[in-house]
């Protein structure tokens, strides 16, 4: 006897005869083989017509009462076996009979451990399926697929070694037996994929029914380290109940105390969490843990705690300002988000089932998509509530003004601010919808990147540094210039090493597009081109590329990309270019190195920082494999000459806080690698793996933190940092009324003048859409340089139109930046006054600001200077 074909059956009796009869129609020796049908209870007949077949032919037949269960038949098939080789496949004929040889022959030769007939491997197929099946297996086999490196990890007709079926938790029921089989081999299995065309049952009805679907989710969920089973399902969902009422009712209270939303939401969450801890260590999760009270777990159960809680004060914020609902109604569908946030938290990471966790590499999976996940529920609550920063209402102005480019900046961010609120409305969400979109475009170039170097864990790592690190998480959250050109640097990348190291001719197609959209975001990724060039010369491989046309179509392609910016250049002298090239050329002298080392460490975090140093500067030369050798290469220099070269500006010229901030991109997936590599036991990096946890947490919990606070505010914390240069709607509001004084005492509509260089008069331009709208200029009216205002409005004639200046400084009122007094320059200056903002009560900044009745022009003499 070599195999063992099991085939269970429900209800299958107009197919069980076709079936057999196909099988035996192949003429393999008879005694080579056997066949077990395994049926659950039939009653139309299909044991009666099995027997039929068991006298004359090598046909068993296994009756099974009591509960009908697959995963249960086919391993009380396995246990009847005669033989080691196993194959699986359904009554309905869905399976070709004809493929069964493919399928074991591996397993017969022991070339193999498990053989899957793949319905999605190249070559496989499935024919006559509803489209709603289609749909449903997508999206269970996409599930598995994060915790299984198959691609038919669903697939109902395998083959295996016998003795394989032992390592299968007892747990396990349901449809997928196949994914608890290749789950219990913790990728230890030699696996192929067979493709195979399947073919929906002419006959009879599909079994798999909802409550099967279901229990593929729990099942899964166990598998991937969730502790949920029936029965904490249920408690944590009573004691979640209560903790609801709990929350509810001291909320419903604080508010009619007239608390503010943040107050009352929090010290609601505080006490049902409380309660909730109390209740659920002690019984929902209790068989899980000992009963003295663990601090690991109760730090763990305050951080996801804090995490949902945060995020529940957008949602809220979300339903409430913008959706107008009542606060005591909108915090139900709030406490219903956290719950679930809380109880994913809850099953993965505060109380997982020790017993059963999977590997550590299925565990920073599931890390990483929760991470992933919540960063993006993150950015989708807040994009819209929290206010633009100056920067982003200075690019909302280039929209308005739209054109090829811009003094000091591409063109990009301000199309992309130009569709986002073309389509959303002039609003923040409308503002950074680009900048989230492009993040999302960011992940999945990024993912694909990491794929294509390490491989798939390393890939969803990769994805949740950029989702957690500091750089990532504001480029996908801002709209300024790097939202744009974080996505296009990573999709740069992804070409360069499709094109340089797998040698793919049609990637500088893609390399072309990116590389000039990328260019057209921020002239900063000129550098990949410096390193592309750097690589090719080093690396023999690539460097045939030299003498073949497609890199030179691929910069065509992006010059012809680029061609905006270079007709807006000869339409306005060059002034971009200049600007760009003077200011670092510029004879202000300043040794900033160790400035560009903080800033660097600000955007990767400390733990970053030290990995990526620890990857640029442990070069690995005992190395014989060439593909190895050329990976490391790649990162190391499309990583270092962008950072040779900012060093090199840095020993000059002060750097911007942010601009170093794609280049590491291309690092990102080493760094995801060594998070891995539990083998690696050098003690540096075994302390870099350790500390990636806490840096993670401490990551989410500060940009969950800043969003609630600057939206919402945190009770006890007052607003003063850095306030001035925020909460623009309330100072515009203010503004507002100001001018309407004037403007009523005087009869003359005033300029508004934004004393700083473009930040005041692009915030004020912003947040003035509501009330009665403003003459907004810029402080080049007094001889100062003001970027893009100098387009918009080159000069000012005397006038005498009452002027009000604002500034978010005192000083900015005083003199310009020649160190001119203005007062020579106004009529009639009255002194300088401020007013306090506030919000609700709450004083959130001050404006500063100073009226005159009239400009008599600006000083020439120092400007010419
Ligand atoms: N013994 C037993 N007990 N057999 C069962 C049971 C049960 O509870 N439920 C279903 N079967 C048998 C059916 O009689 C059939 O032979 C086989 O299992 C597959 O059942 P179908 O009802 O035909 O499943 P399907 O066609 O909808 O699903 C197919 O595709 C899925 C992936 O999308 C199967 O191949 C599944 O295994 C597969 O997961
Ligand atoms: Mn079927």
């Amino acid at each position: 006897m070599q195999f063992s074909i099991i085939v269970p059956t429900l209800n299958e009796s107009q197919n069980i005869d076709l079936l057999l009869t196909r099988l035996f129609a192949l003429h393999l020796d008879p005694g080579n083989f056997e066949v077990i049908i395994v049926d659950d209870n039939s009653t139309d007949g299909t044991p009666e017509k099995v027997r039929i077949w068991t006298s004359h032919a090598n046909v068993h037949l296994i009756e099974r009462r009591g509960k009908p269960d697959l995963t249960a038949s086919i391993l009380a098939g396995v246990a009847a076996a005669h033989s080691n080789a196993i194959v699986v496949m359904d009554a309905d004929l869905s399976h070709p009979p004809e493929q069964l040889l493919t399928m074991v022959t591996p397993i017969l030769d022991n070339n193999y451990d498990v053989v899957i007939g793949s319905r999605y491997k190249a070559g496989g197929s499935t024919e006559n399926w509803p489209l709603y099946r289609h749909c449903l297996s997508r999206i269970g086999g996409w599930l598995a697929r994060s915790i299984c490196d198959v691609s038919d990890a669903t697939s109902g007709f395998f083959a295996f070694r016998r003795e394989l079926s032992a390592h299968i938790s007892d747990k396990a029921y349901g449809y997928k037996i196949l994914l608890e089989l290749l789950m219990a081999g913790q990728g230890k299995y030699r696996i192929l994929e067979v493709p195979i065309c399947f073919r929906d049952r002419m006959h009879g009805t599909s079994k798999l029914s909802i409550s099967h679907q279901w229990a593929y989710l729990q099942r899964l969920m166990i598998l991937a380290g969730g502790a949920i089973n029936v029965n904490t399902a249920g408690r944590f969902a009573l004691v979640g109940l209560l903790g609801v009422f709990i929350d509810a009712f001291v909320f419903q209270w604080l508010i009619n105390q007239a608390a503010g939303l943040a107050t009352a939401h929090i010290l609601g969450f505080l006490a049902a969490a409380t309660v909730n801890y109390a209740l659920n260590s002690k019984w929902a999760f209790r068989q899980h843990h000992t009963d003295c009270l663990k601090w690991n777990q109760f730090a763990r159960f305050l951080t996801v705690g804090a995490l949902a809680l945060l995020l529940r004060g957008g949602i809220l914020a979300l339903l409430v300002y913008v959706g107008h609902i009542p606060a005591t109604i909108a915090i139900y569908p709030a406490i219903i988000a956290t719950a679930i946030v809380n109880y994913f938290g809850a099953a993965f990471y505060v109380f997982p089932d020790k017993s059963n966790l999977p590997s550590v590499d299925i565990r920073w999976r599931v890390a990483s998509i929760g991470i992933v996940i919540f960063i993006i529920l993150l950015r989708l609550v807040y994009s819209g509530l929290a206010q633009l920063i100056p920067d982003e209402a200075y690019y909302w102005n280039y929209a308005q003004h739209m054109d090829l480019s811009f003094f000091d900046h591409p063109p990009m961010v301000a199309w992309l601010i130009w569709l986002g609120t073309g389509i959303m409305g002039q609003n923040e969400f409308g503002v950074r919808i680009g900048a989230f979109l492009c993040g999302l475009v960011a992940m999945g170039y990024l993912y694909a990147f990491a794929y294509n170097l390490y491989g798939k864990s390393t890939a969803m790592r990769a994805v949740m540094l950029l989702a957690v690190l500091p750089f990532g998480f504001s480029s996908g959250l801002l709209m300024i210039p790097d939202a744009p050109l974080v996505a296009a640097w990573i999709a740069t990348l992804y070409y360069m090493e499709r094109a340089l190291i797998n040698g793919r001719n049609s990637a500088w197609l893609g390399m072309g597009i990116a590389f000039g959209l990328g260019i057209l975001s921020k002239y900063t990724l000129g550098l990949l081109g410096i390193a592309a060039l750097v690589f090719v010369i080093i690396d023999p491989t690539a460097r045939r590329w030299m003498k073949r046309p497609h890199p030179y179509l691929a910069a065509i392609l992006a010059l012809l990309l680029f061609s905006p910016v270079i007709i807006w250049n000869i339409e306005n002298n060059w002034a971009s270019f200049l600007f760009q090239s003077t200011r670092l050329l510029a004879d202000d002298y300043h040794f900033s190195v160790h400035y560009l080392i903080l800033h660097i460490i600000i955007m990767l975090t400390p733990v970053g920082f030290f990995a990526a140093a620890f990857i640029l500067f442990s070069y690995n030369p005992n190395t014989q494999d060439q593909y190895e050798h050329r990976r490391r290469l790649f990162v190391q220099i499309f990583t270092g000459i962008p950072l040779l070269i900012f060093l090199i500006l840095s020993t000059f010229d002060l750097p911007r806080f942010h601009w170093t901030g794609p280049i590491w991109l291309a690092i990102l997936p080493t760094i995801a690698w060594m998070i891995g590599q539990t083998g690696d036991m050098r003690v540096l990096s075994s302390y870099l793996r350790k500390a990636w946890q806490p840096t993670l947490i401490i990551c989410m919990f500060i940009y969950a933190f800043i969003l609630h606070y600057v939206v919402l505010g945190i009770p006890g914390i007052p607003y003063q940092i850095f306030a001035e240069h925020y909460f623009w709607r309330e100072a515009t509001i203010e503004i507002e009324r100001i001018v309407e004084t004037v403007q009523h005492q005087t009869g003359k509509k005033p300029i508004v003048v934004g004393m700083s260089k473009w930040s005041v008069a692009s915030a004020l331009s912003f947040y003035n859409q509501n009330g009665s709208h403003m003459d907004i200029r810029s402080r080049n009216m007094f001889g100062d340089s003001a970027a893009m205002y100098d387009f918009w409005f080159p000069s000012q004639q005397p006038t005498n139109r009452p002027i009000i200046l604002v500034g978010m400084k005192r000083h900015q009122l005083e003199r310009n930046q020649a160190g001119d007094d203005l007062s020579q320059m106004l009529d009639q200056p009255d002194l300088i006054q401020y007013r306090m903002i506030d919000k609700h009560g709450i004083p959130l900044r001050r404006v500063y600001y100073r009226m005159a009745q009239g400009f008599t022009g600006k000083i020439e003499a120092h400007s010419l200077n």
